[in-house]
C-alpha cells in the first residue's frame, strides 16, 4: 500500500472511496451526510460507517462516512482507529484506491501523523506464512488536507516511518519460534542497523562469560540456541546536553518455563515473550530516520528458556554481571534475570536513563487485563514524562506502586536476592528485583504482558502483536527538551 498527501479539494480526488468523517451531534456540512442523520441510518458514533455510491459532485466513486464521534472528544488516537478501520473495512471490499480527508479543524500535525499510521497499522496482517494471504487489495491511501500548509508533509512522514516500523515489530512478535530464535532475532537486528546506518554490536555467549552475565547466562544454558545480547546504537547529529537514555527490551524467544514448566494450554502464546525486544528494535529504526536530538541505544537481551538437561534448576544460585548474586526459585522468572544484566551492561555503557519494555508477568494482565501497560520508576518526573509522551501517542499505561515494603519478600538466606518474591503484587515485586539493577540511573519499567498481544481483533487492528510501547518511545526521544 502506498501512502500520499495531497492539498487538493477533496471533491476533485480520484478514488474507489472517499471517507468523510462526521461527528455526533454536530450540524453535518455535507448534504449526503445529513440526510443520512435525518433518515436515522447514522449518527456519527465512533467507526460506524455507511458507504454511498455515486454521489453527486465528487469525482470518487464511493462516498463513506465515518463516525469520528464527539468532536470535542476526537484526539488523533481516534483519528487512528479511524483510518485503521477504514482501510480494514474496504480492503475486505476490494477497493483499491481509498481516500480520507482531515477537514480544515484537524489539519495538524498530530492528527495527520495518525491518519496516515493508523492507516498503515490497519492494513498489517499476521499472515506471513498463509499460502493463501488475506487479500490485500489497497494500491494507495492518500490523507487529504483540503487547503492544508504543505509543512504538514513532514507529519505524514513521521506518521508513515513510525507506523512501518510498528509494522516491522509487530512482524517480529509474529513469527514463530521455530524461524524465529535468538541467532535470527539478533540477524535481523543487524540488517536493519546496516539499513539504517545505526552502530550495532552483537555479543555472543563468549563475550557475555568474560564480562559475567550470569544471570542472562543461566536462562540460556537450557537451550539449545545461544543467547545474544543485541547492541543498536544511535548516535544525533549534535549531541545534546549529555543524554544517554537505553532502551532496553526482553527477548525470550520462546519461554516454556524451563524446568518450572508452563502448562501446555496457550503455551503457544509464548513466543510473544520477545515483544518487548520488538519494540524496542522497531523504535530505533524510526529513530535512525528521525533523528532526535539525544542518543540512544538499544539493549536487547535475547534467549530461548527451555527445560533440559544443561537447564538451570531451582536452587541454582548464578552471579550477576551487577556482582549480586541470585537464587533460583522459579526459572520461569527468567524476564528479570536477563533484564538485569542488560540493564546492569547499560548503565556500565554510560546510560543516563533507562527504560525498558518486558512481558514479564502474568500478574499485570490479572491487574490491569490487556487495556493499560503497567509502569514502575524510580523516578517521578521521568514516569510522568514518559507517560506524557504515552497519552500523545494513544498507549495506555498506568503508573504502579513502588514502595520498598514489597521489597520486603525478595529475600533469601542463600544468596544476595531470590528471582521471586510474594505470590501478592507479583508485578511489583518482578519490578522491585528489576530496580535492585537499576539502581540510582532514572529508570522506567514497563510490564507490557497484557498489552503486547491481542487476541481478538480490533475494527482498526488485526489479532496479534500490537508493537506497543514503540510509538511512546520515539515520541520520548523526540521531543527530550
Ligand atoms: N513471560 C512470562 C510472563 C507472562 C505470563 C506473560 C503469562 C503473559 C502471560 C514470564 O516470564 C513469566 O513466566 N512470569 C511468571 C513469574 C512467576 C514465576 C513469578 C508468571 O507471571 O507466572
Ligand atoms: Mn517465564
Ligand atoms: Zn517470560
Amino acid at each position: 500500500m502506498e501512502t500520499k498527501i495531497a492539498f487538493t479539494p477533496f471533491e476533485t480526488i480520484d478514488a474507489d472511496a472517499l471517507v468523510l468523517i462526521a461527528f455526533e451531534q454536530t450540524a453535518q456540512s455535507h448534504s449526503w451526510i445529513a440526510e443520512l442523520v435525518d433518515t436515522g441510518e447514522f449518527a456519527g458514533k465512533l467507526l460506524d460507517s455507511v458507504i454511498l455510491h455515486h454521489p453527486n459532485g465528487i469525482a470518487a466513486k464511493r462516498l463513506v462516512a465515518v463516525g469520528g464521534g464527539k468532536a470535542d472528544r476526537f484526539t488523533p488516537t481516534e483519528m487512528r482507529q479511524v483510518a485503521g478501520a477504514m482501510v480494514r473495512l474496504l480492503k475486505g471490499k476490494k477497493m483499491r484506491k481509498i481516500a480520507i480527508v482531515l477537514s480544515e479543524a484537524f489539519q495538524y500535525p498530530e492528527y495527520v501523523a495518525a491518519a496516515v499510521g493508523g492507516a498503515i497499522l490497519g492494513e498489517w496482517e499476521p499472515d506471513l506464512h498463509k499460502s493463501k494471504k488475506e487479500a490485500s487489495g489497497i494500491d494507495e491511501f492518500t490523507v487529504v488536507c483540503p487547503g492544508g500548509v504543505t509543512e504538514l508533509a513532514d507529519s505524514f512522514t513521521r506518521g508513515q516511518v513510525i507506523a512501518v516500523a510498528q509494522n516491522f515489530a509487530r512482524d517480529l512478535g509474529n513469527e514463530p519460534p521455530n524461524i524465529l530464535t535468538p541467532t535470527v532475532l539478533a540477524r535481523r537486528a543487524a540488517q536493519m542497523a546496516a539499513e539504517t546506518g545505526l552502530g550495532c554490536d552483537i555479543l555472543d555467549q563468549d563475550r557475555m562469560r568474560q564480562l559475567g552475565m550470569g544471570a542472562l547466562l543461566g536462562v540460556a544454558q537450557g537451550s539449545a540456541e545461544p543467547p545474544h545480547l543485541i547492541v543498536l546504537t544511535y548516535t544525533p547529529p549534535v549531541p545534546a546536553g549529555g543524554v544517554h537514555l537505553a532502551l532496553v527490551g526482553k527477548a525470550v524467544t520462546f519461554d516454556t518455563g524451563g524446568i518450572s514448566i508452563k502448562p501446555s494450554e496457550k503455551m503457544e502464546l509464548m513466543k510473544f515473550d520477545m515483544c518487548g525486544g520488538a519494540a524496542v528494535l522497531g523504535a530505533m529504526q524510526a529513530i535512525a530516520s528521525l533523528k532526535p536530538s539525544i542518543a540512544v541505544t538499544a539493549y536487547i537481551p535475547t534467549v530461548e528458556n527451555m527445560p533440559g538437561g544443561k537447564a538451570q534448576r531451582p536452587g541454582d544460585i548464578v552471579t550477576s554481571l551487577s556482582g549480586k548474586t541470585i537464587e533460583i526459585l522459579n526459572t520461569d522468572a527468567e524476564g528479570r534475570l536477563i533484564m538485569a544484566d542488560a540493564i546492569t551492561y547499560a548503565k556500565r555503557q554510560g546510560a543516563t536513563h533507562l527504560i525498558d519494555a518486558s512481558t514479564l508477568t502474568g500478574a499485570i494482565v490479572v491487574a490491569l487485563g490487556t487495556v493499560n501497560s503497567g509502569v514502575f520508576s524510580n523516578h517521578e518526573l521521568f514516569q510522568s514524562r514518559l507517560l506524557d509522551s504515552a497519552r500523545m501517542q494513544g498507549e495506555k499505561m498506568w503508573p504502579m506502586p513502588m514502595d520498598d515494603d514489597y521489597k520486603e519478600s525478595l529475600k533469601t538466606v542463600y544468596a544476595d536476592l531470590p528471582n521471586i518474591g510474594s505470590r501478592g503484587g507479583g508485578s511489583i515485586t518482578a519490578a522491585k528485583f528489576l530496580e535492585a539493577f537499576a539502581e540510582e540511573t532514572p529508570w522506567i519499567h514497563l510490564d507490557i504482558a497484557g498489552t503486547a498481544w491481542i487476541d481478538e481483533a480490533k475494527p482498526y487492528m488485526a489479532k496479534g502483536p500490537t508493537g506497543v510501547a514503540l510509538r511512546t518511545f520515539v515520541h520520548l526521544a523526540q521531543n527530550w527538551e
